[in-house]
């Protein structure tokens, strides 16, 4: 069963979790806009982080429609407060959602931490009604290995967060590998687009990446991947206001519609 290389319970946690919904949502809701959710919708927000998109989607549904949010860490989602919000803690890979139930199922950066990513697909699919729709959306992290002007640090951290990762079974490129994954499933009226956002070192956005390095920085050390030197000078050089423009992961996002 899939181990979730992340520790979820290092105190930057939440804020971590914070900074990618800030890179990450105002796309996400674009999409939701897009995809018409509206009063009354059942939906499922799998593996809710800190909860924003599981509040926004509380407050479009109404009092008439319910929102389902799943995470095997439920400490931030317990913190909203709607009345038509239920939290689960529940590990979707031994847990599957109601079959045949759900107008919407969302799910952002999360199956890529998966190893059984398909089998989770598909049961993310079958939780649809017929009609309903799943947005998944998904990184490929290879690209925070690239910045201008070129600095081997800064590529060498890059390189070390995607390997931990793959070592611990998270497929780094499967953003790349998503839409061809959802058409499989069989949905129909499938559409996709990406986001991927140069971002200036010690700038808000570039957050993420920092705050994602220092999470994983004794394990990176512990394997051999960086020593303690370069991970903060990695640390300094992502957090310093500089120059220096950084790839964000980029996220793909694919969606489709059950016959
Ligand atoms: C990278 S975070 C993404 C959070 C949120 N979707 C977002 O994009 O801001 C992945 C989330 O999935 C949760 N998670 C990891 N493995 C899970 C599993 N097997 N079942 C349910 N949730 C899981 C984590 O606790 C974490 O909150």
């Amino acid at each position: 069963m899939s181990q979730y290389v992340l520790d979820q319970t290092w105190e930057g946690e939440k804020e971590r979790l914070e900074s990618i919904a800030a890179l990450t949502d105002p796309a996400t809701v674009r999409y939701l806009e897009a995809l018409g959710v509206k009063e009354g919708w059942r939906c499922a927000e799998v593996g809710a982080g800190a909860g924003s998109i599981a509040r926004w989607l509380c407050e479009h549904v109404g009092a008439s429609g319910r929102v389902v949010a799943v995470d095997i860490d439920t400490r931030f989602i317990e913190m909203l407060d709607y009345s038509n919000l239920e939290v689960r803690r529940q590990n979707i890979v031994s847990e599957p959602l109601e079959e045949g139930l759900y107008d919407l199922v969302h799910v952002k950066i999360l199956l890529l931490h998966l190893r059984e990513r398909e089998q989770v697909l598909q049961q993310l699919v079958a939780a649809l009604r017929p009609g309903g729709t799943l947005l998944v959306e998904e990184s490929d992290i290879r690209s925070i290995q690239t910045c201008y002007p070129p600095s081997p640090l800064l590529s060498k951290s890059g390189a070390a967060i995607a390997s931990l990762f793959e070592r611990g079974g998270v497929d780094s490129a499967y953003g790349l590998k998503l839409l061809p994954a959802v058409a499989k499933t069989g949905l129909k009226n499938l559409g996709s687009d990406c986001q991927l956002s140069a971002i200036q070192c010690g700038s808000p956005q570039s957050i993420t990446l920092s705050l994602t390095l220092e999470h994983l920085s004794s394990k990176i050390i512990q394997m051999g991947l960086m020593s303690q030197q370069e991970v903060e000078a990695a640390l300094q050089a992502l957090r310093q206001p500089s120059e220096t423009m950084i790839y964000t992961p980029i996220t793909v996002s694919v969606w489709g519609q059950r016959a």
